[in-house]
């Protein structure tokens, strides 16, 4: 399932978005000048390599195409957030690379493809989560129409949700289990390492466009409810998917002893609580006045998804 265009993920899932969304990052080669031209003066094609191998590997890409739809259902030209929300994929696929690394959750499948470590050793596969990173923050300097005001926001929104009440600081509760091993730690634990990202999908797009105070309000608490309910059914799926649908190993969390919401409530109550999640979800989009087609379906593919 590595070929973006081989599947689709639920049969509603807006694959135009998807189809733009691909051929945005496929057009970066994270030198200094345009397109296409290899940064062969300073030796440093190696490291793009690793980037780009993990990068185009064929992800669902639901973090952009999420921000795509939230800028179109405030009116928006879906392109105008494009650079912005292609630098929340360089950040996933960073921490995906990372979260792959034996001193993590040590998998050697992703995206249907070897792990980034595997093909190009662990030093390299740290250097390229790095760079992205680094390179996802020039693209919003660089790239996103728009002033300062729009560019810092859209910073301060994507930092937050990667650093230490983000991203970052899940994934070290997720390896340290110091948030504790209950049912409310293991919510917040997920909030973290995959809501956050997730929602930060949103929150550009509100940065943007601002909304009116009471919509802003129920677009952050879809995003929120939506990041929770994408990381229930990763869990699901770690139990019951297919490896070869997913393109990653399964059972990896109960190999490492993660907490997760299977190991926790079990399968049928993690499968009700998903449901419940996605109800919740969709009643928050009933409440917004924009065409929010493309956010329902994306909320359904987030709940049926098997991969
Ligand atoms: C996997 O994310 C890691 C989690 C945060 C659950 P995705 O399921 O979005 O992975 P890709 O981008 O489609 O490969
Ligand atoms: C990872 O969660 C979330 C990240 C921040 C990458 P998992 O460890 O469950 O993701 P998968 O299952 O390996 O994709
Ligand atoms: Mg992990
Ligand atoms: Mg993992
Ligand atoms: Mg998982």
């Amino acid at each position: 399932m590595s070929d973006p265009t081989e599947s689709t993920i639920h049969a509603r899932y807006p694959e135009h978005l998807r189809q733009q969304v691909d051929a945005y990052l496929d057009a970066l080669w994270f030198d200094a000048g345009d397109a296409g031209e290899v940064a062969d003066a300073h030796g440093t094609e190696g490291l793009v390599e690793a980037m780009r191998y993990s990068l185009l590997a064929g992800g669902k890409r639901i973090r952009p195409v999420l921000a795509l739809a939230t800028a179109e259902s405030l009116g928006r030209d879906p392109a105008e957030i494009m650079p912005s929300a292609a630098a929340i994929e360089l950040v996933h696929t960073y921490s995906l690379i990372h979260d792959d690394l034996p001193a993590m959750d040590d998998d050697d499948l992703r995206r249907g493809m070897p792990t980034c470590h595997t093909v190009y050793g662990d030093d390299v596969a740290i250097l390229a989560g790095d760079a992205l990173f680094a390179e996802a923050v020039r693209l919003v300097c660089e790239h996103q129409p728009g002033g300062p005001e729009v560019k810092v926001g859209i910073l301060r929104e994507l930092s937050t949700a990667t650093g230490v009440t983000g991203m970052v600081g899940g994934q070290f509760l997720d390896l340290t289990g110091a948030g504790g091993r209950g049912a409310d730690a293991l919510t917040a634990m997920h909030a973290l390492k995959t809501g956050r990202l997730m929602a930060v999908s949103v929150h550009i797009a509100l940065v943007l466009a601002p909304p009116p105070a009471a919509q802003d309000r129920i677009y952050r608490a879809f995003a929120s409810e939506l990041g929770l309910l994408f990381q229930i059914v990763d869990d699901i799926l770690d139990v019951d998917g297919s490896e070869e649908v997913l393109g990653k190993a399964v059972g990896a969390d109960e190999r490492m002893g993660k907490v997760t919401y299977t190991s926790l409530h079990g399968m049928d109550r993690a499968r009700a609580l998903a449901a419940e999640s996605h109800a919740r979800a969709m009643a928050l989009l009933g409440d917004l006045p924009g065409p929010v087609d493309d956010l329902a379906a994306i909320t359904d593919a987030a709940f049926a998804r098997q991969r």
